[in-house]
């Protein structure tokens, strides 16, 4: 029987993720974990345990102790509080990593789910559709982590024949946790700034296209990622992933649908020059091919349901 330990699980991802292979298997076979102390409300249906990543002996114990088969590792600093940390950002992002990796190794785990990212692309990627193999000179500190990462999974797959799998997730966009420090994040923030004040002040310029993926679309990618056939996967680095592509003036056009008195202003920071050196858009054919992915949420659907359910009342 799956015993699940999901690191990281007080996040934007994590929430969500919890809920479904709680759905999934059962609430006492998915035990939520974070550095946090108090368990987030919204996964209180199930088993907590406070773990800090960075102590590989807890981790180990833990794991060990209580039999866990699979772990999804999902403690990192995002993009944008990265470039601030950027010694901790590293340490958190690979240090975590190779816990969980060794422990697969030593045989007391089944399965290793990590994820990755589109920052593992830098400004000499083909930036339009790009191939899941191509350039991949990351130029920020989360990008160059998480290319080490990917490197690191690939080497104990094909070495100590470890079974993690991961993906490229794009900008997330979800409504139920708020985002933890992402280049992506305006495409959250700004539904909050829609429904409370109608007007938002976009921390990018209104012509950065970048790939984004609405939160349903990325937990059922991942489940589906998890549950199919070995044989099938056939990347061990990480997969490219597409949803929808969008700028900041044409995700503003969509909710002037909704919201007609609705404005948007333009002051970048250091944010553009992240987003500049990201894809636009994501060309995720072995993902399609290899175990059958395919996005159900394009940018209409997600802008109505995202101006339907945020709560501005998170903000405070
Ligand atoms: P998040 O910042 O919302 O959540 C991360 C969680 O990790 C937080 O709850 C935090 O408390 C926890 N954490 C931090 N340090 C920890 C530690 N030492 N020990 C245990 N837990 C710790 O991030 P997220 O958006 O949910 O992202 C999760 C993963 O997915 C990250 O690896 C991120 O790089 C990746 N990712 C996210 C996106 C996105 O758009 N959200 C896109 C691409 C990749
Ligand atoms: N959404 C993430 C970020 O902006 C991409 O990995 O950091």
């Amino acid at each position: 029987m799956k015993k699940i330990l999901v690191i990281g699980a007080g996040g934007q991802i994590g929430s969500e993720l919890v809920l479904a292979l709680r759905n999934k298997y059962s609430a006492e076979q998915v035990i939520a974990s974070d550095v946090k102390e108090e368990c987030p409300e919204i996964i209180k249906n199930g088993p907590y345990k406070q773990l800090d990543i960075l102590n590989r002996d807890a981790v180990r114990e833990y794991v060990i102790t209580n039999e866990i088969t699979d772990v999804y590792l999902l403690a990192a600093l995002l993009s944008a509080t990265a470039e601030k940390h950027p010694d901790f950002a590293w340490k958190l992002n690979m240090e975590g990593l190779f816990t969980i990796l060794d422990l697969a190794k030593e045989g007391y785990l089944k399965q290793i789910f990590w994820p990755s990212s589109i920052a593992v692309f830098g400004p000499t990627t083909p930036n339009v559709n790009t191939p899941q193999y191509t350039v991949m000179e990351p130029s920020t500190v989360y990008g160059i982590s998480k290319q080490a990462g990917e490197r690191w999974c690939e080497y104990y797959n094909k070495k100590f024949n470890v079974d993690v799998r991961s993906i490229r997730y794009p900008g997330l966009i979800s409504y139920t946790s708020l985002p933890g420090g992402g280049t992506t994040d305006y495409a959250v923030d700004i539904f909050y700034k829609a429904k409370k004040d109608a007007k938002y002040d976009c921390f990018l310029s209104e012509n950065t296209e970048l790939p984004m993926m609405y939160m349903a679309d990325a937990i059922r990618a991942t489940v589906e990622l998890m549950q199919a056939p070995a044989e099938n996967i056939s990347i061990r680095s990480a997969y490219n992933l597409s949803g929808c592509s969008f700028t900041p003036a044409e995700l503003a056009e969509n909710i002037q649908k909704h919201v007609p008195n609705f404005t948007i202003t333009y002051s970048p920071d250091f944010r553009q020059q992240i987003a500049d050196s990201w894809p636009k858009s994501i060309d995720d054919s072995y993902a399609r091919n290899d175990w059958g992915w395919k996005e159900e949420f394009g940018t209409d659907k997600m802008v109505e349901i995202m101006l339907e359910n945020v709560n501005p009342a998170l903000l405070d």
